[in-house]
């Protein structure tokens, strides 16, 4: 049977939503994954914190941001003074993609599909946590966010008004700053900060 769109999905109020896309089968990626995982932070968050999928970690326990992603999230609140139990946090996709290698599983990028498949949970969250500020972390929130003609590379740390008046901006995403080879790592994990830190001084 035809998939319904995300328009004439009737997705309840941010009580109900979580047991409504925990069966979510919108995308193919429910069915390997071990879990939907839901955002998490109070419903009434100013600030939005927007990923790409989860991880490992993630996949596990149900939680965003509790890997090695994290971590290095949770590092770089503590740098840029955010408290991350007022803020809400969640990803672009709610499932966690991977390819199986052995007994690991690694990391795949959701596709543009993926994303435009999970795009009504995002939608679902931000209509009812109603954020006066998004951040996207890394490339496929900020398509989810602002387009897939949205350039990180040009457009990273600046500021941005949703037609809603909602203020976004994108930065690069923590496992990307992981990445980076030892001798690149921290400039990558100050720029971070330094976008982080304009979410008290920047914005329009
Ligand atoms: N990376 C993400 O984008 N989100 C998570 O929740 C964890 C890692």
């Amino acid at each position: 049977p035809a998939r319904p769109t995300p328009a004439s999905v009737d997705v309840g109020s941010l009580a109900e939503a979580p047991a409504q896309a925990a069966d979510c089968r919108r995308c193919p990626l429910w069915e390997p994954a071990t879990q939907t995982v839901w955002g998490e932070g109070p419903e009434d968050a100013r600030l939005m914190f927007i990923g790409e999928q989860p991880g490992d970690a993630e996949d596990l326990t149900g939680r965003p941001f509790v890997g090695p992603a994290g971590a290095l999230l949770d590092r770089a609140f503590a740098d840029a003074t955010i408290d991350r139990a007022a803020a809400y946090l969640t990803n672009a996709v709610k499932h966690f993609r991977f390819e199986q290698r052995g007994k690991v599983r690694l990391h795949k990028r959701p596709d543009a599909g993926h994303v435009r498949a999970c795009h009504v949970w995002l939608q679902q969250e931000l209509a009812t946590v109603r954020p006066d500020t998004v951040v996207c972390l890394g490339a496929t929130a900020a398509a989810a966010v602002f387009g897939n003609a949205f350039k990180l590379t040009q457009e990273r740390g600046r500021w941005h008004t949703l037609g809603n008046g909602v203020r976004a901006m994108a930065t690069v995403h923590p496992a990307w700053v992981l990445r980076q080879p030892p001798a690149a790592r921290e400039s990558a994990y100050r720029g971070l900060v330094a976008d982080l830190l304009s979410l008290s001084s920047g914005g329009p």
